[in-house]
């Protein structure tokens, strides 16, 4: 193929999981009764450049990769020259573009200034801490392990060693956070050294522990209004200081959106290497086994670690493209749609919703008061 192939890298670990949590992480404990993480993570590295292997075998392309992202659970538990023999064997197996984009998901709680310089050095290029809020009594809800002052300290350092894209993720709605709470979180972002910030509203995931307190009645989530309020709060505070929303939940300064996210959002073709990690390769996905003892005894078995695939039909693509598209600022192209979908949603002109600068050059794009309703018009417009 000629298309350029991403890679999503998962490190399935973290120290403790946060009560909101439902990816595939696993604490040391879970994994092996009193192991710790470097025993459980031992030889986790190896098997990840199996995969690059065997992926190779199936997938080549012409082109270099345009973007890596290690995602977890919680990748600053490994080594960095660990994960730097990762990056090694793909630029060595596949190569990379001049301006690859190279992201690495942290947990404020896990860096020094010394490990930063270290994955810096090994080549990540874009770092996003998991910030979540700045109101203790928020985290306490989140059951997050850090301080907020941990936040300060490691995007400061990620700069200073040489990071020059660097993220956070925020949630909003969660049980016992105020409008205030909200506030002083958005303001407190924006007081980081940042280029660009997620913020999403929290999902109640059935099986977790808030899951169980919310059906318990220990914690109470806050009515949809107010969460609605609240992303307008951050999305009015996010544009004064000078970033732009480019996704329904990522807002960013110019030249910083993640390219990595926009290639999920545009469907373009990405390999998910690690124990559930999904894959998209022109029109099949698929995905590998979950439990890390299994993916383990699959590799070192030889077997690919796939656990299932679908292949999708030409409705389900263009369904997919409909709602990763208007997710995006530039929205979607008229000329794709239908004469019966466009007619389906031209009222949400008059109510609004949908920008009539952009229908003027021919794209449905959300305003503001659209992007809280998005799902409903794509609903709109699927079901024409
Ligand atoms: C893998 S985590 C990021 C890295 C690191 N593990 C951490 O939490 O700091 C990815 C992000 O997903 C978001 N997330 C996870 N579970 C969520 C939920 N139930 N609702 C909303 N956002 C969630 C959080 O903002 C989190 O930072
Ligand atoms: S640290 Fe991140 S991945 Fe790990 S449990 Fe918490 S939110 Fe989930």
């Amino acid at each position: 193929m000629n298309e350029p192939l991403s890679f999503y890298v998962h490190i399935p670990y973290c120290v403790k999981r946060c009560g909101y949590c439902d990816f595939n992480t696993y604490t040391p404990s879970e994994l092996r009764e009193g192991g710790d993480l470097k025993s459980v993570s031992n030889g986790y590295i190896d098997l990840l450049i199996k995969e690059i292997g065997m992926a190779h075998a199936v997938a080549q392309t012409n082109s270099p990769i345009p973007t890596i992202f290690f995602g977890g659970g919680t990748p600053t538990l490994m080594e960095p020259t660990d994960l730097g023999l990762v990056l090694m064997e793909l630029s060595n197996t596949y190569g990379f573009a001049n301006d690859i984009e190279i992201t690495i998901e942290a947990n404020p709680d896990t860096v020094t200034k010394d490990k930063l310089a270290k994955l810096r050095d090994v080549g990540m290029n874009r770092i996003s801490f998991g910030m979540q809020s700045a109101a203790p009594n928020v985290l306490k809800v989140l059951d997050r392990t850090h301080d907020p002052e941990n936040v300060i300290k490691a995007t400061t350092w990620a700069r200073e060693v040489g990071f020059d894209e660097v993220s956070v993720d925020l949630i909003y709605g969660a049980p016992t956070e105020s409008i205030s709470d909200w506030e002083a979180t958005v303001d407190a972002a924006l007081e980081l050294p940042i280029t660009h910030i997620s913020a999403y509203a929290l999902i109640v995931e059935s099986g977790t522990k808030l899951a169980n307190q919310v059906r318990r009645g220990e914690v109470v989530m806050p009515d949809e209004d107010q969460t609605a309020d609240k992303y307008l709060i951050a999305d009015s505070k996010f544009n004064s200081a000078g970033f732009s929303w480019y996704e329904l939940s990522n807002w960013a300064k110019p030249g910083s959106q993640a390219k990595h996210n926009i290639a999920y959002w545009e469907n373009a073709n990405w390999w998910g290497l690690g124990p559930g990690a999904h894959s998209h390769i022109d029109g099949v996905r698929f995905w590998n086994v979950k439990h890390p003892s299994t993916y383990a005894e699959r590799i070192n078995n030889g077997v690919a670690p796939v656990q299932d695939s679908e292949t999708l039909t030409l409705e389900d693509k263009e369904n997919e493209r409909i709602m990763l598209e208007i997710r995006l600022r530039d929205g979607i192209a008229l000329t794709s749609l239908t004469p019966d979908q466009i007619a389906k949603v031209e009222s949400y002109l008059e109510t609004g919703h949908l920008d009539l600068d952009f229908w003027g050059v021919g794209r449905m794009a959300l305003t503001q008061s659209g992007r809280l309703i998005a799902d409903r018009i794509v609903q709109e417009i699927i079901s024409a």
